[in-house]
């Protein structure tokens, strides 16, 4: 019990030395024994895809595909035929039948990565197969069955998007049946020792050089960076540090990129006040975000609403009296 935990899903093992992190552990071991929709929450780089992998290996139709879409960057016609595929003559250019996402998975999952960059229309046909069960593909008059699980995935608060009306409140619900929220690095320095180890060791394996590990102020240096892209981020230092360093040479703080060093807030002293003060505006913002109103967030945090306005006026966060 305690102690750095690292979990080898399949071939790829999950970090998780944290509380928060081991509450994550937890959740995908509950969303793997259902088939429910999942919904991952959290910034980029911070596991969500892992996440997803992590619940489709764990579940008893790990046998399927997990097939990935990323719902950004592609346009609506062509990420509409990816999911629910096309008929031949359906489009110019489509010269051949082909199936789409949902029915290429059969038992397995379907991972949509950055649901909220989903266009309206093909949000309205994701509903229709979380309801009922179908696609209709392109230019095709019948509907066919699917059965795969869907596990979407968001770096911006869906519910957020949801009620500004960018993003369908029917589907948001069914989508977060089980949410999960990956939080993100700099709210977890204690998993960044762990998941160095675990970096260090996977690039010089794959790299064929070894360092001679790694030198207390180095260490100091990386877990007091904010990592703004997560754990994404922080494996390409360390891939860095092991190509840059000599073999069986020890990585030093002089090693460690400068962007990521002079970054650090005050070096090595960051007082301890304003450290509580980082912590305690995190745990506020959280609060906010989770609970319907500033009342029930001061009542989860054991305070008074006028002593959570005062902390929030401290430091520096709009209050808005409601
Ligand atoms: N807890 C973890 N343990 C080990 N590797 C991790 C962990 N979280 C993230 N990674 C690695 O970090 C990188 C980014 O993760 P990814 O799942 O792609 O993030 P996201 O989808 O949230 O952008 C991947 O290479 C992933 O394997
Ligand atoms: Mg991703």
């Amino acid at each position: 019990p305690g102690g750095p935990t690292t979990v080898r899903f399949d071939e790829q093992p999950f970090v998780a030395t944290t509380a928060s992190m081991a509450a994550v552990l937890g959740q995908i071991e509950r969303a793997a024994r259902s088939t429910v929709p999942v919904l991952i929450e959290g910034e980029t780089g911070t596991g969500k895809e892992l996440v997803a992998c992590a619940i489709h290996q764990r579940g008893p139709r790990h046998d399927a595909p997990f097939l990935v879409q990323n719902c950004a960057a592609i346009s609506e016609s062509l990420l509409e035929s990816e999911l629910f595929g096309h008929l031949r003559g359906a489009f110019t250019g489509a010269d051949r039948d082909r199936r789409g996402l949902f029915e290429e998975a059969g038992d397995g999952t379907v991972f949509l990565d950055e649901i909220a960059e989903t266009p309206l229309p093909v949000q309205a046909k994701l509903l229709r197969v979380l309801q009922h069960e179908e696609v209709k593909a392109l230019g095709a008059d019948r509907v066919r069955r699917v059965r795969a699980r869907i596990i979407a995935a968001t770096n911006r608060p869906l519910e957020l998007e949801a009620t500004g009306g960018r993003f369908r409140l029917d589907l948001f619900y069914r989508l977060a049946v089980f949410p999960i929220r990956v939080p993100p690095l700099r709210h977890r320095a204690a998993d960044i020792p762990t998941l160095i180890a675990h970096f260090l060791r996977r690039f010089e394996v794959r790299e064929g050089r070894a360092t001679g590990g790694i030198e207390p102020e180095a260490l100091r240096a990386l877990q007091t960076y904010a990592w703004p892209g997560n754990v994404r981020e922080l494996e390409n230092e360390i891939h860095r540090l092991v190509l840059s360093v000599g073999a069986g040479e020890r990585i030093h703080r002089r090693h460690v990129a400068r962007r990521l060093r002079e970054a650090e807030p005050d070096g090595i002293e960051e007082p301890l006040e304003r450290i509580l003060d980082r912590v305690e505006l995190a745990l506020i913002r959280d609060r906010l975000q989770r609970q319907p109103t500033k009342s029930a967030a001061a009542r989860s945090l054991g305070i008074t609403r006028e002593a959570l306005y005062a902390k929030m006026r401290r430091l520096g966060m709009a209050t808005r009296e409601e």
